[in-house]
Protein backbone atom coordinates (compact mmCIF):
# COMPACT_ATOMS: atom_id res chain seq x y z
CA UNK A 1 0.00 0.00 0.00
CA UNK A 2 1.36 3.74 -0.59
CA UNK A 3 1.97 6.42 1.65
CA UNK A 4 1.42 9.80 1.18
CA UNK A 5 5.29 11.63 1.41
CA UNK A 6 6.37 12.88 4.20
CA UNK A 7 6.86 16.95 4.32
CA UNK A 8 9.25 18.40 7.01
CA UNK A 9 11.38 21.24 7.51
CA UNK A 10 15.17 20.54 8.41
CA UNK A 11 17.77 23.92 8.45
CA UNK A 12 14.41 25.68 7.70
CA UNK A 13 14.01 24.40 4.34
CA UNK A 14 11.53 22.03 3.26
CA UNK A 15 12.13 18.15 2.86
CA UNK A 16 9.67 15.98 1.25
CA UNK A 17 10.44 11.85 1.12
CA UNK A 18 7.97 9.62 -0.48
CA UNK A 19 7.29 6.21 -0.69
CA UNK A 20 8.72 5.59 3.21
CA UNK A 21 6.81 2.62 4.76
CA UNK A 22 3.80 3.14 7.31
CA UNK A 23 5.91 1.72 9.96
CA UNK A 24 9.54 3.38 9.02
CA UNK A 25 10.80 4.99 12.42
CA UNK A 26 12.42 7.90 12.31
CA UNK A 27 15.88 6.85 13.89
CA UNK A 28 16.33 5.09 10.60
CA UNK A 29 15.19 7.25 8.18
CA UNK A 30 18.01 9.73 9.78
CA UNK A 31 20.85 7.27 10.11
CA UNK A 32 19.66 5.02 6.95
CA UNK A 33 18.26 7.32 4.34
CA UNK A 34 19.40 10.61 4.71
CA UNK A 35 23.03 9.52 6.50
CA UNK A 36 22.21 11.58 9.54
CA UNK A 37 24.25 9.38 11.60
CA UNK A 38 24.84 11.74 14.44
CA UNK A 39 21.54 10.90 16.19
CA UNK A 40 22.34 7.40 17.89
CA UNK A 41 20.47 4.18 18.95
CA UNK A 42 21.04 3.17 22.73
CA UNK A 43 17.85 1.25 23.94
CA UNK A 44 15.48 1.38 20.66
CA UNK A 45 12.82 1.82 23.50
CA UNK A 46 12.71 5.21 24.62
CA UNK A 47 14.54 4.64 27.45
CA UNK A 48 18.20 5.99 27.19
CA UNK A 49 17.95 9.22 25.13
CA UNK A 50 20.44 8.23 22.93
CA UNK A 51 18.08 9.13 19.87
CA UNK A 52 16.51 12.58 20.97
CA UNK A 53 16.04 15.30 18.57
CA UNK A 54 14.13 18.04 18.38
CA UNK A 55 10.45 18.50 16.62
CA UNK A 56 8.72 22.24 16.50
CA UNK A 57 5.40 23.40 15.54
CA UNK A 58 3.04 26.24 15.62
CA UNK A 59 1.27 26.54 18.79
CA UNK A 60 -0.57 29.90 19.14
CA UNK A 61 1.72 31.78 16.61
CA UNK A 62 4.88 30.77 18.37
CA UNK A 63 7.22 27.66 17.94
CA UNK A 64 6.80 24.72 20.69
CA UNK A 65 9.89 22.51 20.93
CA UNK A 66 9.54 19.28 22.02
CA UNK A 67 12.58 16.71 22.42
CA UNK A 68 11.44 13.61 21.55
CA UNK A 69 12.88 9.86 20.88
CA UNK A 70 12.96 9.35 17.14
CA UNK A 71 13.86 5.39 17.62
CA UNK A 72 9.92 4.97 18.65
CA UNK A 73 8.76 7.39 16.40
CA UNK A 74 7.29 6.90 13.29
CA UNK A 75 8.85 8.95 10.66
CA UNK A 76 5.35 9.58 8.67
CA UNK A 77 4.17 11.50 12.45
CA UNK A 78 6.51 14.40 11.74
CA UNK A 79 4.97 15.80 8.73
CA UNK A 80 4.35 19.46 8.53
CA UNK A 81 6.64 19.85 11.78
CA UNK A 82 10.36 21.47 11.68
CA UNK A 83 12.86 19.03 12.99
CA UNK A 84 16.65 19.16 14.51
CA UNK A 85 19.40 16.62 14.61
CA UNK A 86 22.65 17.09 16.58
CA UNK A 87 23.94 18.21 12.65
CA UNK A 88 21.62 21.21 12.68
CA UNK A 89 22.72 22.97 15.42
CA UNK A 90 26.38 24.15 14.64
CA UNK A 91 26.51 27.43 13.14
CA UNK A 92 29.13 29.46 11.59
CA UNK A 93 30.68 31.12 14.56
CA UNK A 94 31.25 27.50 15.98
CA UNK A 95 29.78 25.38 18.11
CA UNK A 96 25.93 26.02 19.66
CA UNK A 97 25.96 27.28 23.70
CA UNK A 98 24.33 23.63 24.27
CA UNK A 99 27.15 21.98 22.50
CA UNK A 100 29.84 24.37 23.73
CA UNK A 101 28.81 24.34 27.34
CA UNK A 102 29.16 20.22 27.02
CA UNK A 103 32.25 20.92 25.70
CA UNK A 104 33.67 23.45 28.53
CA UNK A 105 31.90 21.54 31.12
CA UNK A 106 33.37 18.02 30.09
CA UNK A 107 29.97 16.58 30.00
CA UNK A 108 31.14 13.67 27.66
CA UNK A 109 32.94 10.99 27.61
CA UNK A 110 32.76 8.19 25.46
CA UNK A 111 30.39 10.13 23.52
CA UNK A 112 27.41 8.28 23.01
CA UNK A 113 24.99 9.36 25.26
CA UNK A 114 25.91 12.88 24.24
CA UNK A 115 23.81 14.45 20.91
CA UNK A 116 21.04 12.90 22.88
CA UNK A 117 21.94 15.29 25.97
CA UNK A 118 22.60 18.01 23.23
CA UNK A 119 19.22 17.65 21.69
CA UNK A 120 17.41 17.61 25.06
CA UNK A 121 19.85 20.77 26.09
CA UNK A 122 18.65 22.36 23.12
CA UNK A 123 15.10 21.86 23.79
CA UNK A 124 15.63 23.42 26.90
CA UNK A 125 17.52 26.16 25.23
CA UNK A 126 14.46 26.99 23.60
CA UNK A 127 12.15 27.10 25.32
CA UNK A 128 14.01 28.24 28.20
CA UNK A 129 16.87 30.49 28.34
CA UNK A 130 15.44 31.59 24.38
CA UNK A 131 12.69 33.00 26.74
CA UNK A 132 14.42 35.05 29.30
CA UNK A 133 13.94 31.78 32.18
CA UNK A 134 16.74 30.71 34.13
CA UNK A 135 17.61 26.69 33.80
CA UNK A 136 17.52 25.83 37.48
CA UNK A 137 19.54 22.28 38.60
CA UNK A 138 15.68 21.29 39.43
CA UNK A 139 14.39 22.20 35.97
CA UNK A 140 17.40 20.67 34.22
CA UNK A 141 17.31 17.42 36.30
CA UNK A 142 13.81 17.40 35.25
CA UNK A 143 14.39 17.93 31.58
CA UNK A 144 17.05 15.71 31.17
CA UNK A 145 15.61 12.62 32.98
CA UNK A 146 15.47 10.70 29.45
CA UNK A 147 18.69 10.56 29.13
CA UNK A 148 20.74 8.25 30.42
CA UNK A 149 24.64 8.36 30.48
CA UNK A 150 26.63 5.59 31.89
CA UNK A 151 30.37 7.29 31.64
CA UNK A 152 30.54 10.43 32.29
CA UNK A 153 28.18 10.89 35.60
CA UNK A 154 25.72 14.03 35.63
CA UNK A 155 27.06 16.81 37.65
CA UNK A 156 29.17 18.33 34.54
CA UNK A 157 26.24 17.19 32.20
CA UNK A 158 24.01 19.68 34.71
CA UNK A 159 26.31 21.83 35.07
CA UNK A 160 26.36 22.67 31.00
CA UNK A 161 22.62 23.07 31.32
CA UNK A 162 22.64 25.92 33.62
CA UNK A 163 26.04 27.50 31.85
CA UNK A 164 24.64 27.54 28.54
CA UNK A 165 22.99 31.30 28.94
CA UNK A 166 25.87 32.29 29.47
CA UNK A 167 27.70 31.94 25.49
CA UNK A 168 26.52 34.52 22.83
CA UNK A 169 23.00 34.06 22.06
CA UNK A 170 22.39 31.39 18.98
CA UNK A 171 19.19 32.28 17.78
CA UNK A 172 17.04 29.99 15.49
CA UNK A 173 14.86 32.25 13.19
CA UNK A 174 11.68 31.48 13.90
CA UNK A 175 9.74 33.96 11.57
CA UNK A 176 11.25 31.59 9.06
CA UNK A 177 10.53 28.63 10.10
CA UNK A 178 6.54 29.46 10.96
CA UNK A 179 6.44 30.92 7.58
CA UNK A 180 7.92 27.55 6.04
CA UNK A 181 5.33 25.43 7.76
CA UNK A 182 2.68 27.76 7.41
CA UNK A 183 3.12 26.89 3.24
CA UNK A 184 4.00 23.46 4.16
CA UNK A 185 -0.10 23.38 5.30
CA UNK A 186 -0.99 25.19 2.57
CA UNK A 187 0.94 23.18 -0.14
CA UNK A 188 -1.51 20.98 -2.12
CA UNK A 189 -0.94 17.20 -1.63
CA UNK A 190 -2.47 13.30 -1.83
CA UNK A 191 -5.72 12.64 -0.54
CA UNK A 192 -4.94 10.99 2.90
CA UNK A 193 -5.11 7.29 1.97
CA UNK A 194 -2.49 4.57 1.93
CA UNK A 195 -0.63 2.98 5.01
CA UNK A 196 -0.21 6.27 7.35
CA UNK A 197 -3.79 8.21 7.47
CA UNK A 198 -3.10 11.02 9.61
CA UNK A 199 -7.16 12.79 9.39
CA UNK A 200 -6.96 16.06 10.92
CA UNK A 201 -10.24 16.12 11.72
CA UNK A 202 -12.45 14.27 14.11
CA UNK A 203 -15.31 13.30 11.60
CA UNK A 204 -12.63 12.42 9.45
CA UNK A 205 -10.72 10.24 11.91
CA UNK A 206 -13.98 8.46 12.82
CA UNK A 207 -14.94 7.64 9.16
CA UNK A 208 -11.86 6.57 8.55
CA UNK A 209 -12.01 4.27 11.46
CA UNK A 210 -15.33 2.59 10.03
CA UNK A 211 -13.84 2.33 7.03
CA UNK A 212 -10.31 0.45 8.24
CA UNK A 213 -11.22 -1.30 11.29
CA UNK A 214 -8.14 -3.49 11.28
CA UNK A 215 -5.57 -0.49 10.93
CA UNK A 216 -3.10 -0.37 13.98
CA UNK A 217 -4.27 2.94 15.60
CA UNK A 218 -1.63 4.93 17.35
CA UNK A 219 -0.95 8.40 19.09
CA UNK A 220 2.06 9.08 19.92
CA UNK A 221 3.58 5.63 19.88
CA UNK A 222 5.55 5.35 22.97
CA UNK A 223 4.50 1.35 23.59
CA UNK A 224 3.32 0.81 20.45
CA UNK A 225 6.45 1.70 18.51
CA UNK A 226 8.34 -0.89 21.12
CA UNK A 227 6.27 -3.49 19.35
CA UNK A 228 7.86 -2.56 16.01
CA UNK A 229 11.03 -1.88 17.08
CA UNK A 230 11.49 -4.67 19.74
CA UNK A 231 8.75 -7.85 18.68
CA UNK A 232 9.36 -7.21 14.86
CA UNK A 233 5.94 -6.57 14.48
CA UNK A 234 4.61 -5.63 10.62
CA UNK A 235 1.28 -3.40 9.99
CA UNK A 236 0.15 -2.73 6.76
CA UNK A 237 -1.61 0.50 8.42
CA UNK A 238 -1.56 3.01 10.86
CA UNK A 239 -3.88 5.63 11.81
CA UNK A 240 -2.45 8.17 13.57
CA UNK A 241 -5.18 9.96 16.36
CA UNK A 242 -2.93 12.97 16.85
CA UNK A 243 -3.44 15.48 13.87
CA UNK A 244 -7.05 15.14 14.59
CA UNK A 245 -7.69 19.06 16.03
CA UNK A 246 -10.45 18.80 18.19
CA UNK A 247 -8.71 16.08 20.09
CA UNK A 248 -5.61 18.14 20.71
CA UNK A 249 -8.03 20.64 23.09
CA UNK A 250 -8.40 20.37 27.14
CA UNK A 251 -11.53 21.76 28.28
CA UNK A 252 -12.70 22.97 31.24
CA UNK A 253 -16.67 22.63 32.50
CA UNK A 254 -17.25 22.87 35.96
CA UNK A 255 -17.37 19.63 37.42
CA UNK A 256 -14.48 17.75 35.24
CA UNK A 257 -11.92 18.69 32.72
CA UNK A 258 -11.99 17.05 29.60
CA UNK A 259 -8.50 16.26 28.01
CA UNK A 260 -8.83 15.05 24.18
CA UNK A 261 -6.85 11.78 23.31
CA UNK A 262 -4.60 13.66 20.94
CA UNK A 263 -2.76 15.73 23.90
CA UNK A 264 0.54 14.65 25.07
CA UNK A 265 1.36 13.55 28.40
CA UNK A 266 3.09 16.77 29.48
CA UNK A 267 0.31 18.86 28.48
CA UNK A 268 -2.07 16.80 30.27
CA UNK A 269 -0.18 16.03 33.54
CA UNK A 270 0.44 20.23 33.58
CA UNK A 271 -3.78 20.41 33.70
CA UNK A 272 -4.09 17.64 36.11
CA UNK A 273 -1.22 19.31 38.62
CA UNK A 274 -2.82 22.54 37.86
CA UNK A 275 -6.17 21.13 39.56
CA UNK A 276 -4.21 18.99 41.55
CA UNK A 277 -0.69 20.30 42.75
CA UNK A 278 -0.16 17.87 45.34
CA UNK A 279 0.54 14.90 42.04
CA UNK A 280 3.41 17.59 40.41
CA UNK A 281 6.47 15.50 42.05
CA UNK A 282 4.59 11.98 40.57
CA UNK A 283 3.49 13.76 37.01
CA UNK A 284 7.58 14.44 37.11
CA UNK A 285 8.20 10.67 37.56
CA UNK A 286 5.98 9.39 34.63
CA UNK A 287 8.65 8.20 32.02
CA UNK A 288 11.41 10.84 30.88
CA UNK A 289 10.44 14.01 29.23
CA UNK A 290 11.03 13.31 25.85
CA UNK A 291 8.52 10.07 26.15
CA UNK A 292 6.10 12.76 27.89
CA UNK A 293 6.36 15.07 24.79
CA UNK A 294 5.63 12.02 22.20
CA UNK A 295 3.04 9.82 24.48
CA UNK A 296 -0.38 10.97 25.35
CA UNK A 297 -2.83 10.36 28.21
CA UNK A 298 -5.51 8.69 25.80
CA UNK A 299 -2.70 6.29 24.63
CA UNK A 300 -1.86 5.71 28.15
CA UNK A 301 -5.63 4.58 28.93
CA UNK A 302 -6.40 3.11 25.69
CA UNK A 303 -3.31 0.58 25.97
CA UNK A 304 -4.38 -0.21 29.56
CA UNK A 305 -0.70 -1.54 31.30
CA UNK A 306 -1.37 -2.63 34.50
CA UNK A 307 1.67 -1.20 35.52
CA UNK A 308 1.09 2.32 33.57
CA UNK A 309 0.67 5.01 35.89
CA UNK A 310 -2.19 7.44 34.60
CA UNK A 311 -4.91 4.86 35.42
CA UNK A 312 -4.53 4.89 38.85
CA UNK A 313 -4.96 8.21 39.08
CA UNK A 314 -7.43 8.84 36.78
CA UNK A 315 -9.33 5.71 38.75
CA UNK A 316 -9.09 7.54 41.76
CA UNK A 317 -10.01 10.86 40.26
CA UNK A 318 -12.92 9.29 39.28
CA UNK A 319 -12.07 9.41 35.39
CA UNK A 320 -14.24 8.70 32.69
CA UNK A 321 -13.57 7.83 29.14
CA UNK A 322 -15.78 8.93 25.79
CA UNK A 323 -15.56 6.06 23.10
CA UNK A 324 -17.01 7.94 19.70
CA UNK A 325 -17.53 6.25 16.44
CA UNK A 326 -19.47 7.48 12.93
CA UNK A 327 -22.68 6.19 12.51
CA UNK A 328 -24.45 6.94 9.43
CA UNK A 329 -22.82 10.06 8.58
CA UNK A 330 -22.65 11.54 12.17
CA UNK A 331 -20.77 11.40 15.32
CA UNK A 332 -22.21 8.89 17.84
CA UNK A 333 -20.61 8.43 21.47
CA UNK A 334 -20.51 6.26 24.70
CA UNK A 335 -19.29 6.98 28.12
CA UNK A 336 -17.97 4.31 30.47
CA UNK A 337 -16.18 4.79 33.70
CA UNK A 338 -12.31 4.27 33.56
CA UNK A 339 -12.20 1.12 35.54
CA UNK A 340 -15.36 -0.85 33.23
CA UNK A 341 -12.83 -0.19 30.01
CA UNK A 342 -10.83 -2.55 31.15
CA UNK A 343 -11.61 -6.67 30.97
CA UNK A 344 -8.13 -8.00 30.97
CA UNK A 345 -4.76 -8.20 30.64
CA UNK A 346 -4.18 -5.17 27.61
CA UNK A 347 -7.73 -6.30 26.59
CA UNK A 348 -10.51 -3.07 26.33
CA UNK A 349 -14.02 -2.91 25.73
CA UNK A 350 -13.29 -0.59 22.74
CA UNK A 351 -14.80 -1.47 19.44
CA UNK A 352 -13.14 -2.22 16.31
CA UNK A 353 -14.89 1.10 15.23
CA UNK A 354 -14.39 2.96 18.12
CA UNK A 355 -11.68 5.44 19.09
CA UNK A 356 -10.89 6.77 22.69
CA UNK A 357 -12.01 10.26 22.27
CA UNK A 358 -11.82 11.87 25.63
CA UNK A 359 -10.90 11.29 29.30
CA UNK A 360 -12.97 13.21 31.46
CA UNK A 361 -11.63 14.34 34.71
CA UNK A 362 -13.78 15.16 38.24
CA UNK A 363 -12.73 18.48 39.37
CA UNK A 364 -11.75 18.99 43.19
CA UNK A 365 -14.26 19.02 45.72
CA UNK A 366 -14.50 20.71 49.30
CA UNK A 367 -13.15 18.51 52.10
CA UNK A 368 -10.88 15.54 49.67
CA UNK A 369 -7.94 14.41 50.52
CA UNK A 370 -5.87 12.90 47.46
CA UNK A 371 -2.56 11.71 47.22
CA UNK A 372 -0.87 9.29 44.38
CA UNK A 373 2.44 7.53 45.20
CA UNK A 374 4.80 5.30 42.95
CA UNK A 375 7.27 3.01 44.07
CA UNK A 376 9.89 1.74 41.84
CA UNK A 377 13.39 1.02 41.85
CA UNK A 378 14.71 4.31 40.05
CA UNK A 379 13.61 7.37 40.77
CA UNK A 380 13.52 8.68 37.72
CA UNK A 381 12.47 6.97 34.17
CA UNK A 382 11.10 3.50 35.69
CA UNK A 383 8.30 1.34 35.44
CA UNK A 384 6.43 1.01 38.89
CA UNK A 385 6.45 -1.62 41.08
CA UNK A 386 3.32 -0.35 43.26
CA UNK A 387 1.54 2.59 42.11
CA UNK A 388 -1.35 3.71 44.91
CA UNK A 389 -3.71 6.61 44.12
CA UNK A 390 -5.84 7.63 46.88
CA UNK A 391 -9.29 10.00 47.21
CA UNK A 392 -11.37 10.60 50.13
CA UNK A 393 -13.89 13.05 50.91
CA UNK A 394 -13.58 13.04 54.72
CA UNK A 395 -16.87 15.38 56.35
CA UNK A 396 -17.27 15.99 59.98
CA UNK A 397 -14.11 13.38 60.35
CA UNK A 398 -16.03 10.93 58.55
CA UNK A 399 -15.29 9.24 55.52
CA UNK A 400 -17.86 10.05 53.26
CA UNK A 401 -16.38 9.14 49.56
CA UNK A 402 -13.44 6.85 48.99
CA UNK A 403 -11.96 5.92 45.48
CA UNK A 404 -8.29 3.72 45.13
CA UNK A 405 -6.30 2.90 42.22
CA UNK A 406 -4.11 0.95 41.99
CA UNK A 407 -1.41 -0.39 39.78
CA UNK A 408 1.28 -3.39 39.68
CA UNK A 409 -1.07 -5.50 41.78
CA UNK A 410 -3.32 -7.08 38.91
CA UNK A 411 -3.79 -7.69 35.48
CA UNK A 412 -5.37 -4.54 34.37
CA UNK A 413 -5.03 -1.09 36.36
CA UNK A 414 -7.79 -1.95 39.50
CA UNK A 415 -9.76 -0.28 41.80
CA UNK A 416 -9.52 -1.33 45.67
CA UNK A 417 -13.65 -1.36 46.09
CA UNK A 418 -13.20 -3.31 49.03
CA UNK A 419 -11.13 -0.89 51.03
CA UNK A 420 -13.33 1.43 49.62
CA UNK A 421 -16.20 -0.29 50.77
CA UNK A 422 -14.67 -0.61 54.41
CA UNK A 423 -13.21 3.08 54.64
CA UNK A 424 -17.10 4.48 53.99
CA UNK A 425 -19.31 5.85 57.09
CA UNK A 426 -16.05 5.33 59.38
CA UNK A 427 -14.41 7.81 61.09
CA UNK A 428 -11.24 8.74 59.56
CA UNK A 429 -8.84 7.74 62.40
CA UNK A 430 -5.64 5.13 63.47
CA UNK A 431 -8.19 2.05 64.24
CA UNK A 432 -10.18 2.67 60.77
CA UNK A 433 -6.58 3.04 58.79
CA UNK A 434 -4.90 -0.13 60.57
CA UNK A 435 -8.48 -1.65 59.24
CA UNK A 436 -8.02 -0.65 55.81
CA UNK A 437 -4.18 -1.35 55.71
CA UNK A 438 -5.33 -5.20 56.28
CA UNK A 439 -7.94 -5.32 53.96
CA UNK A 440 -6.18 -3.59 50.71
CA UNK A 441 -3.19 -6.06 51.46
CA UNK A 442 -5.39 -8.67 50.46
CA UNK A 443 -7.61 -7.35 48.41
CA UNK A 444 -5.33 -8.27 45.36
CA UNK A 445 -3.10 -11.00 44.25
CA UNK A 446 -0.34 -9.41 42.68
CA UNK A 447 2.44 -11.11 40.80
CA UNK A 448 6.44 -11.74 41.33
CA UNK A 449 8.49 -10.63 38.84
CA UNK A 450 11.89 -8.56 38.58
CA UNK A 451 10.53 -5.29 39.65
CA UNK A 452 8.74 -6.74 43.21
CA UNK A 453 7.65 -9.80 44.76
CA UNK A 454 4.07 -10.37 45.63
CA UNK A 455 4.65 -10.04 49.28
CA UNK A 456 6.55 -6.81 48.66
CA UNK A 457 3.81 -5.32 46.88
CA UNK A 458 0.84 -6.53 49.39
CA UNK A 459 3.29 -5.27 51.80
CA UNK A 460 4.08 -1.87 50.07
CA UNK A 461 -0.26 -1.63 49.48
CA UNK A 462 -0.70 -1.17 53.03
CA UNK A 463 2.27 0.86 54.03
CA UNK A 464 1.35 3.50 51.27
CA UNK A 465 -2.25 3.76 52.92
CA UNK A 466 -0.90 4.38 56.23
CA UNK A 467 1.50 7.25 54.70
CA UNK A 468 -1.31 8.84 53.27
CA UNK A 469 -2.89 8.60 56.87
CA UNK A 470 0.12 10.41 58.52
CA UNK A 471 -0.44 12.99 55.93
CA UNK A 472 -3.67 13.51 56.37
CA UNK A 473 -2.62 14.71 59.52
CA UNK A 474 0.15 17.31 59.27
CA UNK A 475 2.55 14.22 58.99
CA UNK A 476 5.68 16.01 56.55
CA UNK A 477 6.18 14.21 53.38
CA UNK A 478 9.31 12.38 52.51
CA UNK A 479 10.24 12.51 49.25
CA UNK A 480 13.96 11.07 48.15
CA UNK A 481 14.36 13.80 45.79
CA UNK A 482 14.58 15.80 48.77
CA UNK A 483 17.53 14.38 49.99
CA UNK A 484 18.52 13.13 53.53
CA UNK A 485 16.71 15.14 56.49
CA UNK A 486 19.43 17.62 57.68
FE1 LIG B 1 17.25 4.79 23.58
FE2 LIG B 1 15.88 5.88 21.58
S1 LIG B 1 17.64 4.70 21.44
S2 LIG B 1 15.60 6.16 23.69
FE1 LIG C 1 29.54 7.60 27.70
FE2 LIG C 1 27.62 9.26 28.44
S1 LIG C 1 29.66 9.76 27.90
S2 LIG C 1 27.44 7.18 28.04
Amino acid sequence: MHTRPIRFLRRGEPVSLPNVPPTRMLLELLREDLGATGTKEGCGEGDCGACTVVLAEEVGGRLKYSAINSCIRPAHSIDGLALWTVEDLAGPSGLHPAQQAMVDCHGSQCGFCTPGFVMSLFGMYQNHVQRGRTVTRELAQEELSGNLCRCTGYRPILDAAQTMNAYPRAVVDEATVLAGLRALRKAPQAADAGAYLRPDKLADLLRARSQHPKAQLVAGCTDAGLWITKQHRQFDQLLDVTRAAELRRIETYPHHIAIGAAVSLTEAYAALVHERPQIAAFARRFAGLPVRNAGTLGGNVANGSPIGDSMPLLIALGASVVLMHWNKGRIAHRELRLEDLYVGYRQNRIAADEVLAWIKVPRPVAGELMRVYKVSKRWDDDISAVCLALRLRIEDGVVREASLGAGGVAAIPARAVRTEALLLGRPWNQSTVNAAMDCLRTEFQPISDMRASADYRRHVLGSLLQRFWLESQGGASVELESGPPA
